[in-house]
């Protein structure tokens, strides 16, 4: 396929598009405005590769998206703000990015007739005590970052309704695996323990997140990709739920860390309690996940061992300044 991937040079976009390109010779076209969270690395298996094409541009810009358009069958779009805790502090790119972002490649989209791909969060549904969202669970969200997302999928809903355009929505659970920025809950807690630096852990440690390997959601937007309806909605939650301390003592476990690393610290404003899809819907397209969640905390933590040139320029570039704002503390070096 000729494939046009927004926010391909982040952390699920790259995973995606090394899949799609090495396993099924996609020609794709990355648009993307590498913010802080796309790099150039997370695409350098693929740089070279035959029909591969690299567009910097932000996909709220008009020009930036027709050009990198230009003879795409379908367009994926993850680019967006996506951490939870910025948008808490500083919306204003949240509203930008994920929202008029989605509505110009929309307008993109159905100019050219393209197929459409939104990929999504389960955070558009709010906290669930018990029991799992299915698709047609009301929209709840409770963070700026999950407000600006549903506010997405209902521009892509109303693009299929009122212009026909052939989009479905894919929306993922948490997920983790190489090429996750520092900022989310794993890999934040895999460098820090690494480092001997502390792990702080919101409130009680007892939300619960449905923690889906990034490779296991790269396979179901490939298979809604090619067999999902437009207009439809397809949850991808992974194998297994887990309270964020256990993640956390699981970490120090696979690290060596010193358990007396936790850290307590203010909880987040809003913070969502539990998170839990059904994905019965992206099952019956023939999708089925993978790796559990042992197993894929395993490979993570490999990963980060054994890619320090990856992660160390983060370490000490703007992610340290943001660290010392969200946390009130400095990393080791
Ligand atoms: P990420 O933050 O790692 O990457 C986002 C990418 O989008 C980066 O490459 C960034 O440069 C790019 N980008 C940001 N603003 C842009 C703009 N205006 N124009 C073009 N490119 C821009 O994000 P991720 O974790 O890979 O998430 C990808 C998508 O998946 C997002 O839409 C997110 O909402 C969704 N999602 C993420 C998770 C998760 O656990 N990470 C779970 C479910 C859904
Ligand atoms: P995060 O990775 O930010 O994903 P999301 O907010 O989209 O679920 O956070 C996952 C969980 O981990 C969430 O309950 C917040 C918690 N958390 C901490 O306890 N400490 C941290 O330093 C971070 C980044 C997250």
């Amino acid at each position: 396929m000729r494939l046009l991937v927004c926010g391909g040079a982040g952390f699920i976009g790259s995973n995606f598009v090394r899949a799609r390109v090495r396993e099924r010779a996609d020609h794709v076209t990355v648009l993307d405005k590498l913010t802080y969270a796309g790099r150039m690395e997370n695409l350098q298996d693929v740089a070279d590769a035959p029909g591969f094409r690299f567009v910097h541009g932000a996909i709220e810009d008009p020009e930036a998206v027709a050009d990198a358009i230009n003879g795409a069958e379908a367009v994926v779009n993850f680019a967006a703000e996506t951490h939870v805790d910025r948008s808490i502090a500083d919306p204003d790119a949240f509203v930008k990015t994920n929202t008029i972002g989605t509505y110009v490649l929309l307008e993109a989209a159905r100019e050219r007739d393209a197929r459409y791909v939104q990929i999504s969060t389960d955070e558009v549904y709010g906290s669930i005590e018990d029991g799992s969202f299915t698709e047609s669970s009301p929209l709840a969200p409770s963070s700026p970052y999950s407000a600006t997302k549903a506010g997405a999928d209902l521009l892509v809903q109303s693009y299929v309704h009122t212009h026909g355009v052939h989009a479905s929505i894919c929306r993922g659970s948490n997920n983790y695996g190489p090429y996750q920025y520092p900022e989310k809950l794993i890999p934040l807690m895999v460098l820090n323990a690494l480092h001997g630096d502390a792990l702080p852990v919101y409130g009680d440690g007892m939300q619960v997140r449905n923690w889906l390997y990034v490779g296991d959601f790269a396979s179901a937007i490939g298979q809604v990709l090619e067999a999902g309806a437009p207009g439809e909605v397809y949850n991808v939650g992974g194998p297994d739920e887990c309270a964020n301390i256990e993640i956390v003592r699981r970490i120090i476990e696979l690290t060596g860390a010193e358990k007396e690393l936790i850290e307590h610290v203010r909880d987040r404003p809003g913070h969502d309690r539990r998170y839990s899809l059904c994905s019965e819907k992206t099952r019956a397209l023939g999708w089925e996940p993978r790796v559990r969640l042992r197993e894929g905390l395993e490979r993570t933590v490999k990963w980060y061992r054994e890619n320090e040139p990856w992660w160390e320029p983060i370490r000490s570039g703007e992610y340290r300044e943001y660290y010392e704002r969200q946390y009130g503390r400095s990393l080791r070096s």
